[in-house]
């Protein structure tokens, strides 16, 4: 949906982008995605008819976590380029009316920064180690971690470091707090200090004309660490009511409040989304309200089976919590986090995250997918979805229905998840594998040798084999995409009855129509349907069977739009 430019509420109906810059495109040949490479696509990124790009970090990093360990908020990383090539990547961004959303990365620094390493060259008590969560260890000699939080990469949450300042230096001392990888200490947040950083944060990048941004982890800032810490056997959210030590504490949101009032100086006033993995409860819509950040992910139809009642009542859910508080509701399928969507749709019915990590750990050799079924589905949902109020989120080569790589040779393997549990979860890279372009090129056309090897099979998906292809995942999201913004409506719907559970039907305000038949046989259409209509199918054309009684059938795993 186009917009000019100081319309303030662009983002509440927005698709937008997740580009993952490392393997995105790569201008320099070094194997690794760049600035400029994303500036160099910016005409495909225009022709797919999104309204925003998301750029997970690009800031100096060891990529530890794949950059979610942020050396510098405020630098690019010179292998991805430089702040000049991010002002001309903005430049070209909104010169083809798409807007730049970065990503925020506030629970944690990596243990590069500035502020770490001189927490570590101070002494216990500092105010140079009060920026993080610095304790004393239990046991006689501290020696033992002083609680037994794990951390979600696998392993404990706590570290011992050994002391640099006088009289202790060289010996074991203090532990410090970090909920995700080792060279991820947690910053302390109830320290003014961290506070007024990341406001100078936020307002640097909005001085260079971004225009949103994506909280990280946004509900583990406030913890409560009073002592003793409280034993938490899991990191999973186990109490809903705000009184879980580390998670969605009633505290955070004085500190989005903050945020607000920095993105309010701006006209427009900046976009912002959480990344809050909180259950399905009102709890989640705070971080959205209008004084926060206005919008917070919603992964529920990520972790959802393909299933009408499911995907029904989570979309009901999710809108009215959204037009309760104010905010707009999200939707996204994929991320850099997870398995690809046309990869899980391909998994037996019923299967479980479980059967997910195990068959990653199997080089994806067992149970056999069903691929074709995967990407029927994937394509059905996406149309559910894109026509729903609110934004969709959508990752890069989704619209090339792109599968998980799940056999990456193990020696390239970089997700921290691997190493912290001795192999045995494989982790995040088999999303992250770099962009296929062109079957014809070296390396896909993405650049140099890609950090992460793209498979054979990446070639027949590369988008210039599906440019013009008519019926082609690419051709199907463009199509979306561009009638999306032309049939763009209100933020409400309506429920239409069908003859069969396993049909939903609802309709816009101004009589955009969604059909999806979640069953794998073809199902009766609802009664009225116009097929003369129909804009776009997700797979074959809806046909006539012209028997009577109900008229019309829509093919399995199949989702039409209808234009008024
Ligand atoms: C978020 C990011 C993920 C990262 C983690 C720690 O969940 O999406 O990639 O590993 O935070 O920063």
């Amino acid at each position: 949906m186009s917009a000019s430019p100081s319309d303030s509420l662009w983002w509440r109906q927005a698709a937008v982008y997740q580009i993952y810059p490392r393997s995105f495109a790569d201008s320099n040949g070094d194997g690794m995605g760049d600035l400029p490479g994303i500036t160099s696509r910016m005409s495909y990124l225009s022709a797919l008819g999104i309204d925003a790009i998301w750029l997970s970090p690009f800031y100096p990093s060891a990529l530890a976590d794949g950059g979610y360990d942020v050396d510098d908020y405020r630098n690019v990383d010179p292998r991805l380029g430089s702040l000049d090539d991010f002002d001309a990547m903005v430049e070209a961004a909104h010169a083809a009316d798409i807007r730049v959303i970065v990503d925020v990365v506030p629970n944690h620094s990596s243990n590069r920064h500035e502020w770490f390493k001189a927490a570590l060259a101070a002494a216990p008590g500092s105010p140079e180690r009060a920026r993080y969560h610095f304790l004393d260890g239990l046991g006689d000699d501290g020696e033992l971690p002083p609680s037994d939080w794990p951390s979600h990469f696998g392993g404990g949450a706590c570290t011992r470091v050994v002391e640099q300042a006088e009289p202790n230096a060289g010996s074991l001392g203090q532990w410090y707090l970090h909920l995700f990888a080792t060279e991820q200490p947690d910053f302390n947040w109830d320290n003014p200090e961290v506070r007024e950083d990341f406001h100078t944060t936020l307002r640097f990048w909005s001085d260079r004309g971004v225009d949103g941004f994506r909280i990280d982890v946004a509900h583990a800032l406030v913890k409560d660490m009073s002592l003793p810490l409280r034993s938490k056997p899991a990191l999973d959210i186990l109490v809903d009511d705000g009184s879980d030590p580390l998670f969605d504490r009633d505290a955070v949101h004085e500190v989005f409040e903050g945020w607000r009032s920095v993105l309010n100086e701006y006209n427009p006033p900046k976009a912002a989304v959480a990344e809050a993995w909180c259950p399905f409860t009102d709890r989640r819509l705070k971080y959205a309200r209008p004084t926060e950040l206005g919008q917070a992910f919603n992964f529920d139809l990520l972790q959802a089976p393909f299933d009408a009642a499911e995907f029904r009542s989570i979309a009901e859910k999710c809108l009215s919590e959204a037009a309760a508080s104010g905010a707009s509701s999200t939707w996204v399928f994929s991320n850099h986090d997870v398995v690809r969507h046309p990869s899980r749709y391909a998994f037996p019915d019923g299967s479980t995250r479980d059967d997910l990590e195990a068959w990653l750990l199997a080089d994806g050799a067992t149970p056999a997918l069903d691929l074709a079924r995967g990407v029927r589905r994937a394509r059905a949902a996406t149309l559910f979805m894109l026509g729903l109020p609110g934004s969709a989120y959508l990752y890069q080569g989704e619209e090339l229905g792109l599968f998980e790589v799940a056999d990456l040779p193990a020696a390239s393997l970089q997700d921290p998840t691997w190493f912290r549990t001795d192999h045995k979860i494989k982790g995040r890279d088999g999303c992250r594998v770099p962009l296929p372009w062109s079957a014809t090129e070296p390396n896909l056309g993405f650049g140099g040798t890609p950090w992460l090897p793209q498979p054979e099979w990446f070639g027949s998906l590369a988008a210039a084999a599906q440019d013009g292809v008519a019926g082609s995942t690419l051709e199907m999201y463009r199509a979306a995409l561009s009638w999306r913004s032309k049939l763009q409506a209100e933020e409400t719907l309506e429920w239409l009855d069908s003859p069969e559970a396993r049909v939903v039907h609802y309709r816009r305000p101004n009589g955009w129509e969604v059909i999806t038949n979640f069953g794998d046989a073809p199902a009766q259409l609802p009664s009225g349907v116009d097929l003369s209509k129909v804009v776009l199918s997700s797979g074959a054309p809806a046909v006539e069977n012209g028997t009577g009684a109900g008229g019309a059938t829509i093919e399995g795993e199949t989702t039409l739009w209808l234009a008024p």
